[in-house]
This record gives structure tokens, C-alpha cells and sequence, in this order.
């Protein structure tokens, strides 16, 4: 974890240099943004099963992770390239744009067994206190619910493979516990899940 540290330092600085931009209105697409929506889906729904959905998600997370493909830190072959192009300003109107879409309700349906099995790993895990109640997320933290389910499931791999960056560490110890059955199910319930605030 030792390198992360300065990262997380100059990640914390470059946010409370760089404040936010005023919001554009809620219609408008940014100029940068519409290449995003290319591969994350339209207002950032995605229907690709291997990219993640950033409607909703915490404008804190979004910024990081930007932040983190940029640093060379998480690395994508499709995102990596993307990142390294973008200022820190950039990041944050994308953060701030795509946290004000509205997520749309999932196309993945849990099988019947998984919603109540996947609860009681997500409350055994803890998996509900960091991700929030009801795994909307928050802060620096990813909502998890009506998220591609192949996606979350490849992510959880990679987390317990060591292979996806991990900038505290957390997920890398909680995914070490869990089983390929658990990934299986967790990623089965949590994608079924509606992912509105109301
Ligand atoms: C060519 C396709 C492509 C384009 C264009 C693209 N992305 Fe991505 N993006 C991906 C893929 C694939 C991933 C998942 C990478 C992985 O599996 O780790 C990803 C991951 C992300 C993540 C991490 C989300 C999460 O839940 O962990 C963020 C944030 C992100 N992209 C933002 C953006 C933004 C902002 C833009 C526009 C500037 C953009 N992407 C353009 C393909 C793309
Ligand atoms: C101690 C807090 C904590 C706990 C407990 C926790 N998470 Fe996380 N989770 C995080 C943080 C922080 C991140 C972002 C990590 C990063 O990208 O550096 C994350 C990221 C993720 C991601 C990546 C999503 C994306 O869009 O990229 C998945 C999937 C995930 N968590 C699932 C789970 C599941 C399932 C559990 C329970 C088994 C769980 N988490 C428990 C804090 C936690």
C-alpha cells in the first residue's frame, strides 16, 4: 500500500485545488462527456455487461477513479489511455455531471435463491456498511446496486486476485474471504437491485 499514501496525498491536494465547476443545466451533455457515453451508455447507463454504469455514482468515487487510471494505479486498456488525457479539472465536471444522472433500473433480474442469499452475504460481510443500506454508495465509495453484473463479478475477482487496484486496501481484505459461489451470488443480488434514492 506504501506508494498510495502519496497518491491519495496529491489526489486529496488536486481536489481542494481544483473546486468543482459551477454545474451546467442538467440537460446538457458536456462536450467531454459525450465521448464517455460512447462505451458507458447514454447519461451513463451502460448496456455493455463489461462496463460499469456511472449514473449516480458518487462524484467522489468517479473523480478517484479517474484520478486512479491517470496515476497508472488501476490500469484498463480501454480506460488508461482515456485517463491520461484528462486534467484535474476535467475529471471533476465529469464527476460532476454523470453523479446527477439518473441510474435506470436494472435489466438484470436475481434468480429467486441469490436475493435472499446475497442479502445475508452483503450483512455478513459488511458489504452494507461501507456501501451504504441499500449499496447506493457514497463518497469515495461505489454504489454497487443495478450495476452490470458480469462487470461487478469481474471486479470482485480481481480484487481477491490482487489484481484490481485498491487504494486503501479494503476490498482486497473483504474479497479474500469470499468464495467464487459468494462472488457468484453477490454479484448476482446486488446487480437485480434498483438502484433509485426514492
Ligand atoms: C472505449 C470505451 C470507454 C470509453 C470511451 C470510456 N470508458 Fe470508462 N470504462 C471503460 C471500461 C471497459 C471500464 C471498466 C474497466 C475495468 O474493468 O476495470 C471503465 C471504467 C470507468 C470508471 C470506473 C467505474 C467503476 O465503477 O469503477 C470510470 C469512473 C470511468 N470509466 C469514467 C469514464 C469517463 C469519465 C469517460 C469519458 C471521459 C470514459 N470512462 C470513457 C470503457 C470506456
Ligand atoms: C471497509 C469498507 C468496505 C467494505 C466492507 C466493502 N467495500 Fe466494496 N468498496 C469499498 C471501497 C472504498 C471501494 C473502492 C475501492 C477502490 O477503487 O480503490 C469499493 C469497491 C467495490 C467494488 C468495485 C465497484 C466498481 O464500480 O468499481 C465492488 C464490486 C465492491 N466494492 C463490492 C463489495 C462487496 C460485495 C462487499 C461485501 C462482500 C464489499 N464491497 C465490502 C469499500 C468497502
Amino acid at each position: 500500500m506504501n506508494g498510495h499514501h502519496g497518491a491519495v496525498a496529491m489526489f486529496a491536494a488536486a481536489l481542494s485545488f481544483f473546486p468543482p465547476c459551477a454545474a451546467p443545466a442538467a440537460e446538457e451533455v458536456p462536450q467531454r462527456a459525450q465521448a464517455c457515453t460512447v462505451c458507458h451508455g447514454p447519461g451513463g447507463n451502460s448496456t455493455d455487461p463489461a462496463v460499469p454504469s456511472l449514473a449516480g455514482q458518487p462524484a467522489q468515487f468517479i473523480s478517484m477513479q479517474l484520478f486512479l487510471f491517470r496515476q497508472g494505479d488501476r490500469k484498463d486498456p480501454q480506460m488508461s489511455p482515456i485517463a491520461a488525457n484528462l486534467s484535474n479539472a476535467d475529471m471533476n465536471e465529469l464527476a460532476a455531471y454523470f453523479t446527477r444522472q439518473r441510474p435506470a433500473s436494472p435489466s438484470h433480474q436475481s434468480a429467486r435463491e441469490n436475493a435472499a442469499a446475497g442479502r445475508r452475504l452483503a450483512e455478513q460481510y459488511h458489504c452494507v456498511q461501507c456501501h451504504g443500506p441499500a449499496l447506493l454508495g457514497l463518497q469515495h465509495i461505489p454504489r454497487l446496486a443495478g450495476q452490470q453484473f458480469a462487470y461487478l463479478r469481474t471486479q470482485l475477482r480481481g480484487f481477491k486476485a490482487k489484481i484490481r487496484a485498491d487504494f486503501d486496501g479494503n476490498m482486497t481484505s473483504v474479497a479474500e474471504l469470499l468464495s467464487e459461489r459468494d462472488i457468484e451470488i453477490l454479484a448476482d443480488y446486488l446487480s437485480g437491485l434498483t438502484p433509485a434514492r426514492d
